[in-house]
């Protein structure tokens, strides 16, 4: 057994991967790998509570992300990366945990009724929906990790964790989980191209896997200091969003670069010219993963399943302990 503690964290793969998972998350899960014993979940089970009705395409997506995961350096011989669905332990602990789960506690999650509105056009009044939380917990415990990388959006999935573990141990009157622990991801808030939030459904991504021309294209359209309409005017790079992306992802530019456009010597055609090539560079391991998977069958996906399979053993057989262990506390088990 590895002597050093354990995180857990998940994404649902319900599409291209953008720079707003690379500075939400992924940085961080890549750092983590050297702390922590990790293991990264593509949570496609999530994923279908809220596509059911169209699921056609999160099998792809599940393979695109983990490419996407591999290029940003998660590496599947330091860490576990496996498919929720692959490792069916996650359903039973999630019965065991949903027959002790509150109704009163998943109505209150604050999420619950922000997704029912937000996600418009899908019917997620579902029974399998309102446990959403439940079967994270389930993701989360069935691994006892300590830690859990996640942003703000997660910690109340995350506090309800907590309450399930601090029940089941009434209940059973024995502690088999450790009170897993947020990790937050600090990271900056980065908008996407048209200074909304970054999200799919706004269309306003920049996905990691994009190719250098689309890049291009796309950050010339990026909304810039709209005080700004001459080039002689002074720019105010504090409120316009293509110069904070040059200070999130070229840090040791951003300074000079802001300064430029203070005293008008950086014009704003430029200055998103300059930044489309930081991000082409940027994203390079990501084109070139697909690539070097490319050559190994369709798409890279084989490769990808073969990591995925050779993860789902190393998750299986720690999932088995725990159900067994909890199994026997209930008294299911001999
Ligand atoms: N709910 C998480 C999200 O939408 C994804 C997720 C599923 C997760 N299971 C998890 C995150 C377990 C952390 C731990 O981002």
């Amino acid at each position: 057994m590895s002597e050093r503690k354990r995180v857990l964290s998940g994404m649902r793969p319900t599409g291209q991967l953008h720079f707003g998972h690379l500075v939400g998350a992924l940085t961080n899960w890549k750092k983590l790998q050297d702390t922590y014993e990790c293991f990264f979940m593509v949570a496609d089970y999530h994923a279908l509570m809220s596509e059911y009705e169209h699921p056609e395409r999160i099998h792809q997506f599940v393979y695109e992300n983990v490419i996407d995961w591999m290029a940003c350096g998660i590496d599947p011989a330091r860490s576990v990366i496996f498919r929720q669905s692959d490792v069916s332990e996650h359903a039973e602990l999630f019965t065991m945990l949903a027959i002790m789960t509150p109704l009163g506690w998943l109505e209150r999650v604050p999420t619950y009724k922000e997704q029912l509105r937000e996600l418009e056009g899908r019917d997620l009044t579902t029974y399998g929906f309102l446990g959403y939380p439940v079967l994270q917990a389930a993701d989360i415990l069935l691994y006892k990790a300590h830690g859990v990388p996640v942003g703000e959006d997660q910690l109340p999935h995350l506090e309800l964790t907590r309450e399930i573990v601090r029940r089941v141990h009434f209940l059973l009157k024995t502690e088999i989980f450790p009170e897993p622990k947020p990790l937050l991801t600090e990271a900056p808030k980065l908008l996407g191209t048209d200074g909304r939030k970054m999200s799919k459904s706004y269309g306003n991504t920049l996905n990691l896997s994009e190719s250098a021309e689309t890049i291009r294209t796309t950050v010339q359209k990026m909304f810039t200091d709209p005080t700004r309409i001459k080039m002689t005017d002074p720019g105010h790079p504090e409120t316009c969003n293509v110069c904070n992306y040059w200070r999130m992802f070229a840090p040791d530019q951003y300074v000079r670069v802001w300064d430029e456009c203070r005293t008008s010597k950086r014009g704003c055609v430029q200055n998103k010219k300059e930044l489309a090539e930081v991000l082409v560079q940027m994203t390079e391991p990501f084109r070139a993963a697909r690539t070097r998977l490319s050559e190994k069958g369709t798409n890279g996906y084989e490769e990808v399943e073969r990591i995925l399979q050779a993860g789902a053993v190393k998750a299986r057989a720690v999932a088995r302990q725990t159900i067994l262990e909890v199994k026997r506390a209930f008294g299911l088990a001999g």
